[in-house]
């Protein structure tokens, strides 16, 4: 894998990370909302100088807006994709109060990568579904052992109400039709963003060998059917060591479930 070179710009690093964030607005208009109460919970459990884990972390966007609000806050991003882990050393480069690794969370033994024994959040948005149940279920009992007691975990992500099937279409309808009044029509910004950055003689190596690990997105690259209600997302926190769990915010599509160890 090529690691970012001295050559790159601080502002190519920054607009790379700015293009991840607009692409994933196209699909979660209300994702500044989601970090805001995501940082409000944060402070209300464990202060303004938390060590934060961002957990799937992609190019850092959640350690981005840690840092701007808690500027006494320490982060640890942990992710497995070598070309957003590269977005993020890149953007967030000479900063001592971030750090990265990279880890396949799994794995049985991802906790082993991290530089520290224990945290006071875990923080993790539109990631966990990529990962199929028993291994999020497994995930929930390393997170366990990985916050100190009274440390909180958030995880922001697709969690739809199973039980209200007229609601839950017609929101899906409306996002559709969001989508088209934006402009956006028949495009794919996952996947254009994802043409451009391999485009880009810094990223090159970096993305074909993301693309070695987890597809090429045009394929389809992570499932996006292991999804589950907020209420399945509390119930398995509390059944892995967690001592309170429930949804904190939510939108039409969208959960944000906290546990607190
Ligand atoms: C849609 S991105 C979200 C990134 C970031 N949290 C954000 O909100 O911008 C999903 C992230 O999950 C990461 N991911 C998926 N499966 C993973 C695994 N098994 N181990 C580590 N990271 C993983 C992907 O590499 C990607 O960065």
């Amino acid at each position: 894998m090529t690691a970012y070179t001295d050559s790159t710009s601080e502002a190519n690093w920054q607009a790379w990370q700015d293009s991840w964030d607009r692409q994933q607005e196209f699909y979660l208009p209300d994702r500044e909302e989601r970090f805001r109460v995501m940082l409000d919970m944060t402070e209300a459990l464990v202060g303004p100088e938390p060590r934060v884990l961002d957990l799937a972390c992609g190019t850092g966007s959640i350690s981005a807006r840690v840092l701007r609000r808690f500027p006494a806050a320490r982060c640890t991003g942990v992710d497995l994709d070598p070309a957003l882990l590269t977005i993020a050393r890149g953007s967030f480069e000479g900063d001592e109060r971030v750090e990265f690794v990279s880890a396949d969370l799994t794995g049985p033994e991802w906790t082993r990568a991290l530089p520290h024994r224990s945290y006071d959040a875990v923080l993790t948005a539109t990631a966990l579904h990529w990962l199929r149940l028993p291994q999020l279920s497994a995930l929930y009992g390393q997170l366990a052992g990985v916050l100190r007691e009274g440390g909180v975990f958030m995880n922001a992500d697709h969690m739809p109400d199973g039980s209200t099937p007229r609601i839950s279409e017609a929101a899906h309808a409306f996002a559709r039709i969001r989508w088209e009044r934006s402009g956006a029509g028949g495009s794919k910004p996952w996947i254009d963003w994802w043409q451009r950055i391999a485009g880009e003689p810094e990223l090159a190596d970096a993305v074909a060998e993301r693309y070695r690990i987890f597809g090429n997105p045009v394929n389809g690259d992570h499932a996006d059917g292991e999804v589950q209600s907020a209420g399945w997302h509390a119930e398995t926190l509390r059944a892995s060591g967690f001592a309170e769990a429930r949804q904190v915010w939510c939108s039409p599509e969208d959960g944000m479930v906290l546990g607190l160890r």
